[in-house]
């Protein structure tokens, strides 16, 4: 159920009076850049930014990505909210095809977009902000948090992936120029994942922890009843995971495991012999112990519906090791569903509750956002929400 969108020109985001100080004349004055033929084809792949859903939700994640979170200035109503979204609906549509930004300073940078995505959120602020109810609300407080300001909450999201991190910085400094009138930016936290062409697309990737991490995510026709509405929407929460990764290291393989509840190597639940093998929680040792442990993160957060799955989408961090050089490591685990409240918030407060892997891991920053249905071309994000 789409809504046709009024068009965008040019013109009328030139005049809607968000653009000062962009620089337009030097848009305008550089000759946009082309893909060369030395460029590979990882640079010069496309994902289509238009449809029914937004995307960088269901697609392979590329190796790079930026959350960048904004709170919104004081007075930014629904109709400038709706003047905001069109500038940016305008430069994701134009970066995530390799053509520059309006007013793009370095149009240079923008013809690799290497899988570029630009998917944005809303977090509750946005609606107040709106005058509209939201979606969602903020999760509830867990013992296991310990979260700061600085890596939690926010009005508006927006996750950039690229497979190539020179992409995501360009998509990211005009994203943030052009929601500057509205908006200021609330937190950046910049994520990797294996890099394309190290192994085979189908293999899932480790993460700093050095497990294999993304098994069991629903993939294929999995994804659509975990993760969309019917109208094309969905939701988003960011947690931002350290890992204790001195205390970690001083495990032995079998504690790692016992605590995951899979093997470091393959990734085989406990109770089989390949990645993929369904776990058996009734299975038996020769003492008579579950082969999966009952604390083990996979038995506690293991969902058997396929309405009630979340689709995990994580990025590692690895930020500067503090002077003693304990790491600065862990997840900024992104997971997208239907409904927070339905499928995300139970399988939280079961790992909270009890989970092995908790000793290792600490939640510093929350936050969530509903993701609006994609648009069509000339369309924008959030015009079913906000007109
Ligand atoms: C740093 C934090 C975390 C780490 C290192 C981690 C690691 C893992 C690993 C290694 C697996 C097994 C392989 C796989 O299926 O991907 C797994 C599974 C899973 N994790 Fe996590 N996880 C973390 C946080 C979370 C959080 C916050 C949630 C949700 C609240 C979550 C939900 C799940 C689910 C639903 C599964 C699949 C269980 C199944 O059906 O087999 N994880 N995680």
């Amino acid at each position: 159920m789409t809504i046709p969108p009024p068009p965008v020109s040019r013109r009328r985001l030139l005049t809607a009076g968000a653009v000062t100080g962009l620089g337009v004349a030097a848009g305008a004055g550089v000759r946009p850049a082309a893909a060369s033929a030395a460029d590979t084809s990882i640079g010069t792949a496309v994902v289509a930014f238009h449809g029914p859903r937004q995307s960088g939700v269901a697609e392979d994640p590329p190796a790079h990505a930026s959350f960048l979170a904004f709170t919104l200035q004081a007075g930014t109503d629904r109709s400038a909210l709706g003047r905001m979204m069109r500038l940016l609906t305008d430069d994701a549509s134009r970066l995530t095809r390799g053509e520059p930004a309006l007013g793009d300073t370095d149009a240079t940078l923008a013809v690799l977009p290497a899988r570029l995505t630009v998917t944005f959120g809303f977090g509750p602020g946005l609606y107040r902000a709106a005058r509209l109810p939201a979606p969602i609300a903020d999760l509830p407080a867990f013992p296991i948090d310990r979260l700061q300001d600085r890596w939690s909450g926010g009005d508006l999201l927006v996750q950039i992936c690229a497979d190539d991190p020179l992409t995501v910085a360009h998509a990211q400094r005009m994203i943030i120029k052009d929601a500057r009138p509205f908006a200021a930016v609330r937190w950046v936290q910049i994520g990797f994942r294996r890099s394309p062409g190290v192994h085979a697309p189908e293999h899932t990737q480790r993460n700093v922890m050095g497990q294999l991490d993304g098994t069991a995510n629903p993939r294929g026709a999995e994804i659509d009843p975990a993760v969309w509405n019917p109208d094309g929407s969905s939701t988003l929460v960011v947690r931002r995971i350290r890992a204790e990764m001195e205390a970690w290291d001083k495990l032995s393989v079998s504690d790692k495991e016992n605590a995951s509840g899979r093997r470091m190597d393959s990734g085989a639940p406990l109770s089989g012999a390949a990645e993929h093998d369904r776990p058996d929680f009734a299975a038996v040792d020769e003492f008579g112990l579950p082969k999966m442990p009952d604390f083990s993160h996979v038995t506690r957060a293991r969902v058997e519906d396929p309405r009630l799955k979340i689709l995990r989408r994580p990025y590692n961090y690895d930020g500067v090791p503090d002077a003693r050089g304990v790491p600065d490591s862990g997840l900024i685990f992104a997971a997208y569903q239907r409904d927070i409240a339905e499928q995300y918030v139970p399988i939280q407060r079961r790992l909270a509750e009890k989970d092995l892997l908790n000793e290792w891991i600490t939640p510093i920053g929350s936050a969530v956002f509903a993701v609006p249905p994609g648009c069509a071309e000339g369309g924008w994000i959030g015009e079913q929400v906000l007109t």
